[in-house]
């Protein structure tokens, strides 16, 4: 049995793409992944109940190619090679999370994260598992499958957790900084990271100047971000989240509920909120005094009819 976390970017995100740093942590959200030994046709089933999920190794489904990928690096790193390979994995992995798919909160990066653990345990249980750097290596293999070209901030996070500054190429830059409590509102609209990364690189390519003009904002509020963190300014954090959430609504990534679940945690007294990950629907954040006041934010939204959950950022292993 093994876990890893989700994520959200605080600051930073489709910047962080272009080698600009994003401020993101882990959320106390986890997914758990259980290998269980079955002898059969040695074709590795997977289950995710959760996101009504049941796919086999090298199926022709996202999931499927991904956890393909995902075996095969492991093999690679512990030097294991087809037939024993598959007939080491002849069973099946039971995903158990509350994590909600496709919604910007790194919920394919923590699957790619868990497979990579308990597959290397399930393949070498007497021996010391991979380091984070290796698991995190392996995951990337699998994020890519979901990802065309993900900049690997999700896959830190759900390997490491805590929070931190993540730079592409550099890797996470963990931070000290207390937990922070957040409001994560869900609105219903499922979209694929992809798609918005390629929404970002087609309008950098139609309106350079402007678009690297408006990455470079994000990635600027990214370091204030970090700043007002380090001295404990909770408001500024809260002043830049907003305004990032505007720079990125001019991008074309927000929509109108993503719009409307943010105005309606800032009545709530929501230091601040904005969308979070990819955009195009999933989930936006907002940043709260304390727990209880999350969770009022969370009920605000449950009254518009959208569900929302109360949780820390900066959750460690
Ligand atoms: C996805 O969680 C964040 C993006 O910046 C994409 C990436 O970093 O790979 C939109």
């Amino acid at each position: 049995m093994t876990w890893a976390f989700g994520k959200a970017i605080l600051l930073g995100e489709h910047a962080v793409v272009y080698g600009y740093p994003a401020l993101a942590g882990a959320i106390d959200c986890r997914l758990r992944a259980h290998f269980i030994a079955e002898p059969g046709d040695g074709a590795l089933r997977l289950r995710v109940p959760a996101w009504n999920l049941d796919v086999k190794r090298a199926d022709e489904h996202v999931v499927g190619t991904a956890l393909d990928a995902i075996v095969r690096a492991v093999g690679a790193a512990l030097n294991i090679r087809e037939p024993h390979l598959s007939e080491s994995l002849s069973g099946r992995i039971d995903i158990d999370t509350e994590l909600p798919a496709a919604a910007g909160l790194g919920s394919s990066a923590a699957l790619s994260v868990a497979l990579s653990r308990v597959l290397s345990g399930a393949l070498a249980p007497a021996r010391l598992p991979l380091d984070n750097d290796q698991i995190a290596a392996i995951a990337n293999c699998g994020e890519r499958r979901f990802h065309d070209n993900p900049s690997g901030v999700d896959v830190a996070l759900a390997t490491r957790g805590g929070l931190g500054v993540f730079v592409r190429g550099q890797g996470l830059e963990p931070l000290s900084a207390p937990p922070l409590a957040l409001a994560v509102g869900l609105s219903g609209q499922e979209r694929r990271t992809a798609d918005l990364v390629g929404r970002v690189a087609q309008a950098r390519s139609q309106a350079p100047t402007r678009t690297d003009a408006q990455l470079a904002i994000l990635g600027a509020a990214a370091r204030s971000g970090r700043a007002a963190l380090e001295r404990g300014d909770l408001a500024e954090l809260g002043r830049l989240m907003a305004r990032a959430h505007a720079t990125l609504a001019e991008l074309g990534l927000s929509t109108s509920v993503l719009d409307r679940l943010v105005a309606e945690a800032e009545r709530a007294g929501a230091l601040g909120a904005k969308l979070t990950g990819a955009g195009g629907g999933g989930a936006v954040i907002a940043l709260a005094r304390d727990k209880d006041h999350a969770q009022a934010i969370c009920d605000t939204w449950h009254r518009s009819g959208h569900p929302g959950f109360a949780c820390s950022l900066g959750a460690r292993p």
